[in-house]
């Protein structure tokens, strides 16, 4: 298995998005979240072997990823389809040896019934644009509906949220796990040229059936 660095390492070839979408709050996760993100989640036995879905896919990061943990098929889930394009072509450039489905949905309606264990992981948007508010919570909806177990990145006040969500939908977080994330300046009304925001990831447990 590589280590956790040598997978970051191998993530910093993924572009970022060609034209990113403000209303989709599409910005990259950095390779060293997606790489601590996948790694944890690895040791926890929950990339090898498994089914693992990326909701709101974007560029591929965090599918990419998985499929560098011998996951059994990897899916990546995503409303927008030119990024779907520069996640095909990030794929080339990850060059692992495990495909990627790329599937062009709403990650919120999703058509998709996975067999076997199955692990979500996700940086949903934050729900910070009109037209994608509370965004991280129909996402983990889909989440409760899909998966074993999902990972998700949140804003780093979200615990009580997280946590209440998982439990009225028959799920338990299990771990959380701070983190930064650097966000380059995207969109026009960003003032900085970089920005550090502080998130969380949560990694909850949603019952063997996913129910
Ligand atoms: C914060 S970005 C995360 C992207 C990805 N993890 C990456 O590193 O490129 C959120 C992504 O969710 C997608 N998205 C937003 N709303 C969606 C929806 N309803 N269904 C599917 N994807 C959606 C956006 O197009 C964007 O790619």
């Amino acid at each position: 298995m590589s280590t956790k660095s040598q997978l970051t390492q191998q993530l910093g070839v993924v572009a970022g998005f060609d034209d990113p979408r403000v209303d989709l709050e599409q910005y990259r996760t950095p390779p060293d979240l997606a790489a601590h993100l996948v790694h944890r989640a690895d040791l926890e036995g929950d990339i090898e072997g498994k089914t693992v879905v990326d909701l709101g896919c974007g560029t591929g990061m965090l599918a990419l990823a998985a499929t560098l943990r011998g996951p059994r098929q990897v899916v990546g889930v995503d409303i927008d389809r030119d990024p779907l394009e520069t996640a095909r072509a990030n794929a080339r450039r990850v060059g692992s040896t495990s495909g990627v489905s790329w599937v062009h949905a709403d990650a919120t309606r999703v058509p998709l019934c996975p067999d076997g264990p199955t692990t979500v992981v996700m940086n949903p948007p934050f729900g910070a644009q009109d037209a994608n508010r509370h965004a991280d919570r129909d996402f983990l909806a889909t989440a409760a509906g899909i998966a074993d177990v999902s990972y998700s990145v949140h804003n780093a006040d979200s615990a009580d949220f997280v946590e209440a969500f998982a439990a009225d939908n028959g799920g338990e977080v299990t771990h959380a796990f701070a983190a930064e994330f650097e966000l380059p300046r995207t969109f026009d009304f960003h003032e900085d040229d970089r920005r550090e925001l502080d998130v969380e990831v949560f990694r909850v447990d949603w019952g063997e059936d996913g129910d």
